[in-house]
């Protein structure tokens, strides 16, 4: 935790000031609506998407609203994915506590997750910036499709590196990419600025997914959710795609592609996720990280603030080396 303080120091106190609009957002005074919102904001989550809005903006003089009603957006948008995608991958545990599915059942866990999302249209909406508006618009479709992709590739058996890409850059990495993208652009900065935080960004989110997956090779600890449930989805990450690239074992292949079917018994998942790691898929995976890490790098010389370059840079490696 304490990295995430030393990121958080350039912007702490507009932190707290975040957390007070995203407070008042998630609140109703309906019985049954209105709890079910406390249940959801008593776990807060890292919060590393607000934190990336307020580190670029910071960059470019003093927060207004308009930049924490963006960073509040961002942030809903994000809760609202998670409320849907623990739907999608039946997933009974989310920031250590029952997920919202698991708690109220799939039919309310659609519904708050609308809920959500509608809150996070409004939220842009305040910002009084149409521009603000056309980028979560326009997000919540990208995320869509990002989800959508990858289950149509369990469906059609497509299992290699560009398609794994393509989907992580469009669920996950995409929304980095508008937390830079906004953060500039809320606080007036030049559309080269603009271009250099969303570069930035888009790399980070990149990085962040990768780092998600390896999460499911290995013991749950304590990051707050199971892990092991990629590939009971049928879903083949980066490490285990290399793997299936160095070596043509027609055995470890033929179990790949059950895993996507769902055909494959919990031992063989077992024993396909040992024969991963002794191909050097986690080594690999974090071998790309660096090198996304390497061009996001590339993209703070357009920064000038140099606490805010050194959190950016310790946002990046916290991404990759993260514990939870
Ligand atoms: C989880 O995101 C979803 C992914 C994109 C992998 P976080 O790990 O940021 O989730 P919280 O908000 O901290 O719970
Ligand atoms: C990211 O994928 C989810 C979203 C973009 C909403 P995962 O399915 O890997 O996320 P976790 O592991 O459930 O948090
Ligand atoms: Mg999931
Ligand atoms: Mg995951």
């Amino acid at each position: 935790m304490d990295i995430l303080n030393a990121i958080r120091q350039p912007v702490a106190a507009e932190m707290d000031c975040y957390k007070r609009y995203f407070e008042q957002a998630l609140t109703h005074e309906d019985d049954f609506l209105g709890v079910a919102l406390a249940y959801i904001r008593q776990r807060r989550g890292k919060m590393m998407r607000p934190l990336l809005v307020a580190l670029v903006a910071r960059e470019f003089g003093e927060l207004t609203e308009k930049t924490y009603r963006a960073a509040v957006t961002v942030e809903l948008l994000h809760t609202a994915s998670l409320v849907h995608d623990d739907v999608v991958d039946e997933s009974d545990e989310r920031r250590g506590q029952t997920s919202v599915n698991g708690m109220y059942g799939n039919k309310m866990a659609v519904l708050l997750g609308d809920y959500l999302l509608s809150q996070s249209l409004h939220q842009s909406a305040l910002t009084g910036d149409v521009r603000c508006v056309d980028v979560i618009a326009c997000l919540g479709g990208t995320l869509s499709e990002g989800e959508i992709a990858q289950l149509a590739n369990i469906r059609n058996g497509v299992a290699n590196e560009q398609a794994y890409y393509d989907v992580i850059r469009r669920k996950t990495a995409e929304l980095f990419a508008a937390c830079g993208r906004l953060g500039a652009l809320t606080q007036g900065a030049s559309q080269q600025a603009i271009d250099a935080a969303t570069h930035f960004g888009l790399q980070v989110g990149m990085c962040f997914q990768i780092r998600d997956d390896i999460f499911d090779y290995f013991p749950a600890a304590h990051i707050g959710k199971p892990t092991g449930n990629d590939m009971a989805e049928g879903k083949l990450t980066l490490p285990a795609l290399h793997a299936l690239n160095v070596n043509d074992d027609p055995h470890q292949h033929d179990v790949a592609r059950r895993i996507q079917q769902g055909e494959a018994t919990t031992n063989e998942i077992y024993a396909f996720v040992e024969w991963v790691k002794a191909q050097g898929g986690i080594e690999y995976a974090r071998q790309v990280m660096e090198n996304f890490r390497t061009k996001a790098l590339r993209s703070l010389d357009a920064f000038t603030n140099d606490d805010i370059r050194r959190a950016l840079t310790l946002y990046m490696d916290y991404v990759i080396g993260r514990d939870m």
